[in-house]
């Protein structure tokens, strides 16, 4: 990179525009959407698509809701023209959808382009030149004369084509391109725009569309708002025209210069699905209709299945949406910190429960499900993540909620391993780990068998252990079957004296077969703390195995666990 940028580069120049209006101005409808998708983004691929690919994409714009499509530049290439035909002639454009179809200035291209055309019910015939100061010097050589002859001789052979075209029952729009329009001056892009008009001579009644194409983005969204304030407000006869916006993403700002554009007037948006286009691609639509919609405005394009769209754009176009691609990449919906899953959550029960009547949940700016996509997207475990978001998923996962003491001892036990993984884990993983960490604790102690009867609330257990390898046969007595079995333990067993402190337990369907799933806390005389689980397809026994999880994890730690609770290297199970 240079030391001094400025003596190779220079600012572009401002627009003479005074008073402009755009700034003080809100969005408050949906423009006329024209995908290009088949056009400018397929002929961006290193292999474009065939017509089998074009008319799967096709047939999705449709669905989304898209009434213009510009499906391609028919005198470029056979199939370009085949698939004009194919639409045609199989019938597969609905009535409410106009194609349009890009050509050049040059007689023998007009020509096969409304060759293409014969036969449809509604066209928009899209003619376009570069009009840059740099077009002009290196690729034409003319002088800004001579390129508007150039438009004004294909706006012509155009319109002395219309007539045939229209006599075979096909409603004919006329669209005029300034290609580079914004790299051009302003007063040159409105005498050429306006010498095509003479040519076409649209009415208020019968518009012809003027784009008005940020071929390169080279200045900042403000310069491409006030370009088309400009246009708007200065060109002769505005009322005849549709104004239509088209830009590209060289600074990374095609979405910014788009909502602004609108802002300063224009009526129209042409744009590709995820953005797919030359370089650094065209307007991504999606954005600027999601943007709108996310301000409470019907964008009049359903994305409801936005996974469904990308796959079918992935594998039409060979493409792929990035990670992070607004609304639509796979981790938009994705919080890794603590604190954001802890709030997300928080704000998702808030939403769940009913009673506000607007979106206002934290790190989301939109529902997923709106996008057809699930909340159980929204939150994945990595070693950034807290007790909230592993909480949420085992339960919205299986189903298993966690008392809250308990997800603050797992939390960290969990982090933990994600850490020594040092990957993102699934959820299935978590709830291995789980398992690990409580339902699997049998050493030192397992259960073997246990009984209890009750009558007038006192209870009688009788049960053996294997504990350090050897049984035990144990019985006692208590308020309850836990109250008696934790007796048995401690008088009959020797296990230090502990008292059950909190309890909770909950049905838990895997399949076909229900079982319980009970959480006991214990606390021993030391006044240290833990948590046992178990799993039954009998209550009472998924009760006496959290008992005994407990107790393992109170006793001693697993032989490949980390440092034992209350080590300085691991905070105490005690709170
Ligand atoms: O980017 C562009 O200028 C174009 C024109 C042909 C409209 O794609
Ligand atoms: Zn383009």
């Amino acid at each position: 990179m240079l030391r001094d940028p400025s003596t190779k580069y220079r600012a572009f120049p401002p627009v003479p525009l005074t008073n402009r209006q755009w700034p003080s101005r809100t969005l408050t409808r949906a423009p006329i959407w024209c995908s290009v998708d088949l056009r400018d983004g397929n002929q961006a691929l290193a292999v474009p698509m065939n017509v089998s690919q074009k008319l799967e994409l096709f047939d999705a714009l449709v669905r989304c809701g898209f009434k213009e499509i510009e499906v391609g530049f028919p005198s470029a290439s056979n199939t370009e023209f085949a698939f004009n035909r194919r639409l045609i002639e199989d019938q597969r454009i609905p009535g409410d959808v106009t194609i349009q179809c890009l050509v050049q200035a040059r007689e023998d291209l007009i020509d096969r382009t409304f060759e293409s055309l014969a036969g449809a019910r509604r066209v928009i015939i899209h003619l376009y030149n570069a009009v840059s100061p740099a077009q002009r010097r290196v690729v034409f050589g003319l002088e800004p004369s001579g390129i508007i002859e150039l438009a004004v001789r294909g706006a012509r052979w155009i319109k002395d084509r219309v007539p045939a075209l229209e006599a075979g029952g096909t409603e004919v729009v006329l669209q005029y391109s300034p290609e580079s329009f914004s790299l051009a001056e302003v007063e040159f892009s409105r005498d050429i725009s306006e010498a095509v008009m003479d040519v076409w001579q649209p009415t208020p009644e019968r518009k012809m569309i003027l784009n008005l194409p940020d071929t390169v983005e080279i200045a900042g969204p403000n310069v491409y708002a006030d370009q088309i304030e400009w246009m708007v407000t200065r060109i002769r006869n505005r009322e005849s025209l549709v104004i239509s916006l088209h830009t590209h993403n060289d600074r990374g700002t095609g979405t910014a210069a788009t909502e602004l554009g609108l802002l300063a007037g224009a009526d129209r948006v042409e744009g590709t699905l995820f953005g797919n286009g030359e370089r650094t691609g065209n307007l991504d639509v999606i954005n600027v209709a999601m943007n709108l919609y996310m301000q409470g405005i019907d964008p009049k394009l359903d994305f409801s299945d936005l996974n469904g769209l990308r796959e079918i754009y992935e594998r039409c176009t060979g493409m792929s949406v990035p990670p992070r691609h607004p609304y639509a990449g796979e981790l938009v919906f994705t919080a890794f910190s603590g604190s954001h899953q802890d709030a997300i959550k928080k704000g998702l029960n808030e939403w769940a429960k009913g009673g506000r009547s607007h979106w206002d949940v934290p790190y989301l700016a939109i529902d997923p499900a709106d996008l057809g996509r699930e909340y159980r997207e929204v939150i994945r475990v990595n070693s950034q993540s807290g007790k909230g978001g592993v909480a949420y998923l085992l339960e919205s996962e299986f189903g298993i909620e966690l008392p809250k003491e308990l997800q603050r001892e797992f939390g960290p036990l969990a982090n933990d391993e994600v850490d020594r993984l040092g990957r993102e884990v699934s959820a299935a993983e978590l709830k291995a780990m789980f398992w690990n960490e409580y339902i699997d604790r049998a050493t030192p102690c397992a259960l073997h068998h246990f009984h209890a009867d009750g009558v007038d609330g006192l209870f009688r257990c009788r049960a053996s252990v294997i504990l350090h390898g050897h049984e035990r046969k144990i019985g006692g007595e208590g308020n309850g079957p836990i109250a008696a079995f934790a007796a048995a333990l401690i008088h009959d067993a020797g296990l230090p004296a502990f008292e059950v402190v909190a309890f909770k337990q909950q049905s838990l369907s895997a399949g076909t077969e229900a079982s319980a799933l009970s959480f006991i806390q214990i606390r021993l005389t030391d006044g240290r703390q833990a948590w046992g689980a178990g799993v039954d397809t009998n209550i009472e026994l998924a009760s006496i195995k959290a008992v005994i999880s407990a107790v393992n994890r109170a006793a001693v730690p697993r032989p490949d666990a980390p440092p034992p609770a209350g080590s300085p290297d691991r905070p105490p199970l005690t709170p």
